[in-house]
């Protein structure tokens, strides 16, 4: 079975790709290792999976170059292709909202046009929690998802209704992922765990915006490998093969609360500058899980207080700071 899995030197896609790669699976990656933030993050991810297994390549790519997307595609014509691939974060997206348009929606349909071309089985992509825009209870895969706030929002929004069109007229099964703020070891450093602990063991300012007042649903990484890998083979086979799953944690925290546990977990005091809520972020976030739990039993066993020590234990270890 070969698998393309594209940010594969991304937080997700590594994650999945070192999941993977201990089963009986051909695994590909590509990834163009942008930097958005710290490359030798991403180049050491990529050390890390070749650990696993010395022959894992990632193909240096950009998602925007079709004709090099085409060749790995036609080189090793793929059973199953996992889509993590992306501008991510909605705050950068009201900066450079030109980038989201060229690699979430071009890029995007460059994978789709090759995946129908060379008949994958399964294409499984990245969506978000953003779709749902402000909500203040449960979000659950059939809430109304047409009015996002942010142009990232828009970017993933766009990306499922796309994939619809192409399983209706071509019939390629394609499921979209909902994820709900995914943290943990290898995580990404513009997230607010990285960005806090980093701050607060340098003795930085933690900027806490809407006064911390913002909920999420904080979602552990290792939780979500499993029913990722359980969805390859979970994809519909009827007139629209097209289907969306959320994957968040169920339990939704604020950030002050989680900045809390992190100053415990880290025996230090922060330093904190409480600031206005910013533009285009959603104030509460949190999955209903009912789909996700019957179809790919899906439980997330790791709370956010669990969570973050095994973070902060990853991190030290990282970046050599020794207590
Ligand atoms: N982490 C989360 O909490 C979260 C939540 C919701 C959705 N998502 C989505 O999940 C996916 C993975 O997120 P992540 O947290 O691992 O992000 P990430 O930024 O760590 O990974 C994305 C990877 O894609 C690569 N990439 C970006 N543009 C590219 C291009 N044009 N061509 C080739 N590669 C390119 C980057 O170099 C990066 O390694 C993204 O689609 C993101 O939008 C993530």
């Amino acid at each position: 079975m070969k698998i393309l899995v594209t940010g594969a030197a991304g937080f997700i896609g590594y994650s999945l790709c070192k999941h993977l790669l201990k089963g009986n699976n051909k695994v590909f990656g590509l990834d163009n290792f942008n930097n958005y933030y710290d490359k030798k993050l991403k180049y050491n991810r990529y050390k890390d999976l070749k650990k696993v297994n010395s022959s894992f390549k990632i193909y240096k790519i950009n998602l925007e170059n079709i004709n090099k997307v085409n060749f790995i595609f036609q080189k090793h014509k793929f059973d199953y292709v996992y889509h993590f691939a992306a501008q991510a974060g909605v705050r950068y997206s009201i900066n450079d909202p030109d980038l989201y348009f060229k690699t979430n929606i071009f890029g995007f349909y460059n994978v789709l046009k090759c995946c129908e071309k060379f008949k994958v089985k399964h294409l499984i992509f990245a969506s978000s929690s953003s779709v749902y825009g402000d909500k203040l209870s449960k979000s659950s895969e059939n809430d109304n998802t047409d009015h996002p706030l942010q142009f990232y929002a828009a970017t993933k929004k766009s990306n499922e209704v796309m994939a619809h069109s192409f399983s209706n007229i071509y019939k390629l099964p394609t499921t979209a992922v909902r994820f709900f703020t995914i943290y943990g070891p290898w995580g990404r450093p513009d997230m607010s765990l990285f960005k806090f602990t980093n701050s607060i063991l340098n003795k930085k300012i933690v900027y806490l915006y809407n006064s911390g007042n913002h909920k999420r649903d904080f979602t552990y990484i290792d939780d979500i490998v499993v029913p990722l890998k359980k969805l390859m083979k979970k994809q519909l086979k009827n007139e629209i093969p097209f289907q969306i799953f959320n994957i968040g944690n169920g339990e939704s925290v604020s950030l002050k609360k989680f900045l809390n546990e992190l100053k415990k977990t880290l025996k230090l005091k922060p330093k904190i500058k409480y600031l206005n809520k910013q533009k285009g972020d959603v104030k509460n976030t949190l999955s209903d899980n009912l789909k996700s739990k019957k179809k790919l039993n899906f439980k997330s066993s790791t709370n956010y207080k669990k969570g973050i020590k095994k973070f902060v234990k990853w991190y030290l270890n990282y970046y050599k700071i020794y207590d």
